[in-house]
């Protein structure tokens, strides 16, 4: 069975509430015509009721953008997976490197959220990357590994249907630089790999693993038209309805017609 093109836009911090209401809606307008590829709105937590408001009646998912591991307690300032569900997301990203560069998240740190995560019924979109100095020194594939292994560790192959993979090299968020589809893919490849190695050829396969970094409609077909690239997290490009539709209205073209 063909992997799903699944689209996700990581707002960030970016949005009111009612610049979230607003941008959900356009997004809505426009999505009327997509049947196969799927799309993802990430806002922040502020604005995730709101969101939910304007897309539960379509087939957009939402997602959160971090969250923590406990249930419930004295944690100032944090969200649990079930405060996440109750917002009506039904995805939470974690472990995004601006997590790991600002606010000190590790491996093991992605790996307890990943579980509470599915504890709680949300589907994680799990992101690893390498740094521009990592990827200078040749060591993308052991950074990336290990990322894959820590972050997944402990989990069962039945656990792998709920679990996205986004592959986000640092130097290509936000900074214009996209890596080639040649970059990403041989990436890609490398990540089902290791996935394959954890869970199995068959599990693997069906892993949808997402590029991020500087993905816009000018360059969305060319890297997801590659064998191993089943969509995108969009961070700058989701921000503005017209590029986010450019991107999954191309997801759709390629969804029509795409591979394994
Ligand atoms: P940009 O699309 O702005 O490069 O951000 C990518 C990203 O970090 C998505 O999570």
């Amino acid at each position: 069975m063909a992997r799903k093109i699944i689209i996700a836009g990581n707002w960030k911090m970016h949005k009111t509430n009612a610049e979230a209401r607003q941008l959900a809606n356009q997004i809505k307008m426009k999505a009327t015509d997509i049947r196969q590829a799927g799309i993802i709105l990430c806002p922040p937590f502020t604005a995730l009721a709101a969101v939910y408001e304007t897309i539960k009646d379509t087939g957009i998912g939402l997602g959160a953008q971090n969250m923590f591991w406990e249930k419930e307690g004295a944690f100032t300032g944090e969200i649990s997976a079930g405060m996440i569900k109750s917002a009506g997301a039904g995805y939470v990203i974690i472990g995004h490197s601006e997590r790991r560069q600002y606010f000190g998240e590790t491996d093991e740190t992605v790996n307890k959220k990943i579980k509470a995560a599915l504890e709680n019924g949300l589907n994680p979109i799990v992101c690893v990357g390498e740094s521009l100095q990592q990827r200078e020194e040749n060591i993308t594939r052991e950074v990336v590994t290990r990322q894959i292994k820590g972050a997944l560790d402990g989990l069962k192959p039945a656990d792998m249907q709920h679990i996205i993979v986004a592959y986000e090299p640092i130097w290509a968020i936000g900074t214009g630089k996209t890596a080639t589809p040649q970059q990403a893919e041989e990436v890609h490849g490398q990540i089902r790999t290791v996935l394959t190695e954890m869970f199995g050829q068959e599990v693997a396969e069906q892993v949808i693993i997402q590029y991020g970094g500087s993905v816009k409609p000018e360059n969305a077909r060319e890297l997801l038209s590659q064998p191993n690239i089943d969509g995108a997290l969009v961070g700058g490009a989701s921000l503005k309805a017209d590029s986010f539709a450019g991107i999954f209205q191309t997801a759709e073209q390629l969804s029509v017609s795409k591979k394994t």
